[in-house]
């Protein structure tokens, strides 16, 4: 299975992704790290990987629909078959979308539906929930939306804040991302579509 991946951040779940792959629990390959933003932490997890990482500034591109295209290009360019957005933080086009239809996954830092969009592990301990956590999906037009694949729970604890229950959700991210990309090569095998 070869690989996109796209973040914006720290790329922690760039790293477990390959971090499984080096440990042989994925059959897949990193074609390219698509990073947005300059300041990004996961171009340089990438450099030591040995991954090529391109970095796209939304700022450059004068709509959503015209990034979204030199996206697509890039993905193509290097071959990619399945997008991984890990901490992506731009909404999606249908022109990303149809061009890898069901082969993009997500991970979101709630149990989906509840607390889409940003700010996920916020709106969590705002509303008093005991129970959070993560879910891996494939993504659909509508933000954080779209056939769910795995999730996990983690439990609220008394003194949480955001830092600390967030930190809780990545271990549960970092163990789920990965196996959900299992499952996808998987069945890719199955069909006898993959590499
Ligand atoms: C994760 O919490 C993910 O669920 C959210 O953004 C965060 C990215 O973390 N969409 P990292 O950059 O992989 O460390």
């Amino acid at each position: 299975l070869k690989l996109g991946i796209m973040a914006s951040g720290n790329g922690s779940n760039f790293e477990a992704i390959a971090q499984a792959i080096a440990d042989g629990q994925i059959n897949a390959q990193i074609q390219v790290l698509i990073y947005n933003n300059p300041s990004a932490k996961a171009p340089v997890r990438a450099a030591k990987r040995g991954v090529e990482a391109v970095l796209l500034n939304h700022r450059d591109y004068k709509s959503r629909q015209v990034f979204d295209t030199k996206i697509v290009q890039t993905l193509q360019q290097y071959n990619v078959e399945w997008v991984i957005l890990a901490g992506w933080m731009r909404v999606l086009t249908p022109v990303l979308i149809d061009a890898f239809a069901d082969k993009i996954i997500n991970i979101h830092p709630s149990l989906l539906p509840s607390f889409k969009g940003i700010n996920a592990v916020e709106q969590a301990l705002q509303a008093g929930v005991k129970i959070a956590g993560c879910t891996v999906h494939l993504v659909s037009l509508e933000v954080d939306s779209g056939p769910i694949l795995i999730q996990a729970a983690v439990p609220v604890l008394p003194d949480d804040t955001v830092e600390t229950l967030h930190a809780r959700i990545q271990i549960e991210e970092h163990r789920i991302l990965p196996q959900a990309i299992a499952l996808a090569a998987a069945g890719q095998g199955s069909r006898g579509a993959g590499e």
